[in-house]
């Protein structure tokens, strides 16, 4: 008998232990910025738990890396609550103006006019990181608000020394925020770039977050502040309202979960495409056993994932609020083994077949995502943007904050490409108060072995970085391996497969040129956070991606 319930117990142990690991005991942080890391470890160490620490590396990112991401901005932050088990994703993802229409960024003709979506205040849609932040502090925190804003508060008011990519940065930005007066006499002292290792102060964002740190996100979206920025952008020939900004909520939404062969993953659902397109992509794959296949076959098969994904969303997908979307269908092991079975084993399926081709996505720097962990097990993963560098250019005076350019990430017309290349449908068109389409997808992954946190920036190649890193931790990878991995990307169109130096063997760049791909090489793309917890050794793992000049501590 007492063998009987020790068989049981052991044939159940790999199931409970995954269920239940025990604390991870160390606390963890991969962020873009190294003073925005160090934050973090700060709070979480002054007795703050992941939740206080995400809130203060996203804040503290809004001053030390305001081209990537910041509280002109919005997001998704994705949230695992050690105490309840829960998982769940605040949506601080912008919404459209209640004056923006379906046709705002075309001409007389109906041509899409070119920058319209993309530079000034027109382009801004009403940010959302506040209100997400705010909300993480006041539902999860352990601190309060002022104590997870006091850093970047700081960093705004006494300066930081200006790292090497802030420099670059505003050196390649300088044409468009020297339109922006506002933006330009904070970034660009005396009309010139400044040096690296220039102090940097920015005193009225510092005023900003100090007065949202006082008075939570009312501060923002109503009173005064609301209307120096309204009235700002109005004057600027944008199309804000009081309303747009007092009506402002996030979204509490429920995480997309997924299986691949066994492994768990969690992850972000509409108005992000991420999620779906990924698990789309592997649901796929999960019919092969990859691991049989040549490395030529593997990359073959991932790529055509990646092609019918990409195309999935260009025709469905856009904010749930709005429109219907065959999600079941799309995740459905169904209608993954159709598109399997499409698939030849020694031919590229020509995305021209499927439908028109469209121009190539411009390489761009923008985004930023963040990993965090706790002693106690809470884990926050973010990604969160203003869009493309410095997002609009557009910083209402006297605010420091500078708006994003979410605007672009909607359609302007069917078929013709946004900024990522990227072609969708009315599912994704302007309509008052809707959510652009996002590609953003802060990842959790689950097996028996651990688990992993995973985001990165890059638009449309967040999806297939993230599969690629999944595929990798799947496979036994850890946080280094995760964002060190070459990279390559296929998003349906244009039908050219996107390559980092080194991603394909010569070999595998010949046998993939017979196949019928077209192939090109970039440089070196994304900035992917990580961590991860082995359960057996206890070990956490944090990285930082090695492309950029984030960095990751554990303690
Ligand atoms: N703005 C890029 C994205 O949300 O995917």
């Amino acid at each position: 008998m007492k063998l009987r319930v020790i068989g049981l117990l052991l044939l159940l142990f790999p199931l409970l232990a995954w269920a239940t690991p025990l604390k991870p005991g160390h606390d963890a942080v991969a962020s873009a910025q190294p003073f925005a890391t160090q934050v973090g470890m700060q709070v979480m160490a002054e007795g703050g738990n992941a939740f206080d620490a995400a809130v203060a590396v996203s804040a503290a990112l809004s001053v030390v890396e305001p081209y990537s991401s910041g509280i002109g901005g919005g997001g998704f932050w994705l949230l695992h609550d050690a105490a309840t088990g829960k998982g769940i994703v605040v949506d601080g993802r912008e919404y459209a103006p209640a004056a923006a229409t379906a046709t705002m960024y075309q001409d007389k003709n109906g041509n899409v006019i070119p920058d319209g979506s993309l530079n000034g205040p027109l382009s801004a849609a009403i940010p959302g990181e506040v209100a997400a932040l705010v909300y993480i502090n006041q539902h999860y925190g352990k601190l309060s608000l002022a104590q997870d804003l006091a850093p970047a508060i700081k960093l705004a008011r006494d300066g930081f020394p200006l790292d090497r990519r802030f420099h670059e940065m505003l050196a390649s930005r300088a044409d468009k925020l020297k339109q922006w007066p506002a933006a330009w006499k904070v970034f660009y002292p005396n009309g010139q770039v400044p040096p690296e290792g220039y102090l940097l102060k920015q005193p009225d964002l510092a005023n900003t977050l100090e007065l949202i740190a006082r008075h939570g996100a009312a501060a923002f979206y109503t009173g005064a502040l609301a209307k120096q920025m309204v009235d700002a952008v109005r004057a600027a020939g944008g199309i804000w309202s009081l309303d747009d900004l007092h009506d402002y909520q996030i979204k509490l939404r429920t995480p997309l979960t997924g299986d691949y062969r066994g492994m768990k993953i969690i992850t972000v659902p509409p108005p992000s495409s991420g999620g779906i397109v990924m698990l789309e992509a592997l649901n796929i794959l999960s019919g092969y056993d990859l691991a049989q296949d040549s490395e030529l076959m593997q990359k073959h098969l991932v790529i055509e994932a990646m092609r019918f994904a990409f195309r999935d969303r260009a025709e469905y997908l856009g904010d749930p609020d709005f429109v219907r979307m065959p999600l079941q269908r799309l995740l459905s092991p169904y209608y993954a083994a159709g598109l399997r079975a499409s698939i030849l084993p020694d031919k590229a399926t020509p995305s021209n077949e499927l439908a028109p081709v469209t121009p190539e996505a411009p390489e761009s720097q923008h985004t930023t995502s963040i990993a965090v962990m706790d002693g106690s097990g809470n884990l926050v993963g973010g990604t969160f943007t203003v869009n493309f560098r410095f997002g609009s250019g557009f910083m209402p005076p006297g605010t420091g904050v500078i708006l994003n350019d979410e605007m672009d990430d909607f359609v302007s017309k069917p078929g013709v490409p946004n900024g990522f290349g990227l072609v969708g449908n009315s599912a994704n068109e302007i309509a008052p108060h809707k959510r652009p389409l996002s590609s953003m997808m802060p990842t959790f992954l689950y097996t028996r072995r651990g688990l992993a946190i995973l985001g990165t920036p890059g638009g449309s190649r967040i999806i297939s970085m993230v599969l690629l890193g999944t595929l990798n931790y799947f496979n036994g990878g850890d946080a280094q391996s995760i964002v060190s991995l070459p990279r390559y990307h296929m998003q349906y169109l244009p039908d050219v497969v996107f390559y980092e130096p080194g991603a394909f063997t010569a070999d595998e760049i010949t046998g993939l040129g017979k196949m019928g791909y077209t192939l090109k090489e970039i440089h070196p793309y994304g900035n992917m956070q990580s961590i991860t917890w082995d359960y057996r050794s206890g070990k956490v793992s944090a990285a930082a991606d090695p492309r950029d000049i984030g960095t990751a501590e554990v303690k």
